[in-house]
């Protein structure tokens, strides 16, 4: 099935590593046009030139903090001159603070709102008057499965992803009169950065497969393991697709069936 993708000009932010990149590489396969940042320029570039892509499908790099307002605004000026408009957004660039209550500083607490409510602020401002220009303007806002299952151990990360997930349903309803839409995707555990760092600091003797298969049994996954980032870029892509033109204020699980509501 053709996604109508090609030639479509999307940002996707935090695409050096894990769920933005395989978001990218989706992206480009699909002959669509990608504006990726991060923080670290050239770790960014070094692993979009290794995406293979759709003749025609171009890409724009910059270092961006997405904590950064008038950062955030430069990359999408760029963005949107070096690729001739922006027709979708993908809100990725994160991390987790593994941290309980009582070890979470206010410092951290504000942090972690910074960087799962204002970075997405800062991202849909200064496209909207693009999204506002396209035939099929759509945002995707990367969530966790926590926002809606909170851990003890992930406090501060829990609460602001919750923040995130109620925003994204104002974001989809405000913006719905001019054709955008705002939808979710939830992640369980994925197999990335995020979780490699913590199996290295672990100092475990157990090999990466076995680690996550335990790891995978301790949390209760029914579907007995991690999931490949390139399992959460399909769903992101379906969402920015115009053949999900009627789907918008909804939330996707790509958990392996983690979650435990209904
Ligand atoms: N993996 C999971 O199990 C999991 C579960 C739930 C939610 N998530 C969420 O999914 C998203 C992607 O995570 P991932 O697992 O793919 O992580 P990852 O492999 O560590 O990649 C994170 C990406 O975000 C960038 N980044 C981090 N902070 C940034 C900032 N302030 N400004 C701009 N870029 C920034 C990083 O590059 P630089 O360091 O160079 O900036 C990198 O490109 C995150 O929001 C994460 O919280 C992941």
């Amino acid at each position: 099935m053709d996604l109508g993708l090609t030639g479509r000009a999307v940002v996707v932010t935090g695409a050096s590593s894990g769920v933005g990149l395989a978001t990218a590489g989706a992206l480009l396969a699909e002959g669509a046009h990608v504006a990726a940042c991060a923080r670290d320029e050239q770790r960014l570039a070094a692993a979009l030139a290794e995406l293979p892509r759709a003749d025609g499908a171009r890409t724009y790099t910059a270092a961006c903090d997405v904590t950064d307002g008038e950062a955030v605004s430069a990359f999408l000026d760029g963005a949107a001159s070096e690729l001739g408009g922006i027709d979708g957004v993908v809100n990725n660039a994160g991390r987790s603070l593994l941290a309980a209550l009582g070890d979470t500083t206010d410092e951290q607490w504000r942090e972690e709102l910074h960087l799962k409510v204002f970075s997405v602020l800062h991202t849909v401002r200064a496209a909207l008057p693009w999204l506002r220009c396209s035939d099929c303007p759509a945002v995707v806002n990367i969530n966790a499965i926590l926002a809606k299952q909170p851990e003890t151990t992930l406090a501060a990360t829990s609460a602001a992803r919750s923040a995130l997930l109620n925003l994204s349903s104002t974001l989809s309803a405000e913006y719905a009169a001019d054709g955008i839409r705002v939808n979710s995707v939830c992640l369980g555990l994925i197999d990335t950065g995020q979780w490699r760092r913590r199996y290295e600091r672990s100092g475990s003797s157990l090999s990466w497969r076995e680690w996550t298969a335990e790891l995978a049994r301790d949390r209760g996954i029914p579907l007995g393991r991690l999931g490949a980032a390139e399992e959460v870029a399909y769903a992101v892509v379906m969402l920015l697709s115009p053949r999900a033109s009627y789907i918008t204020g909804t939330a996707i699980d790509v958990g392996g069936g983690i979650s435990r509501y209904l």
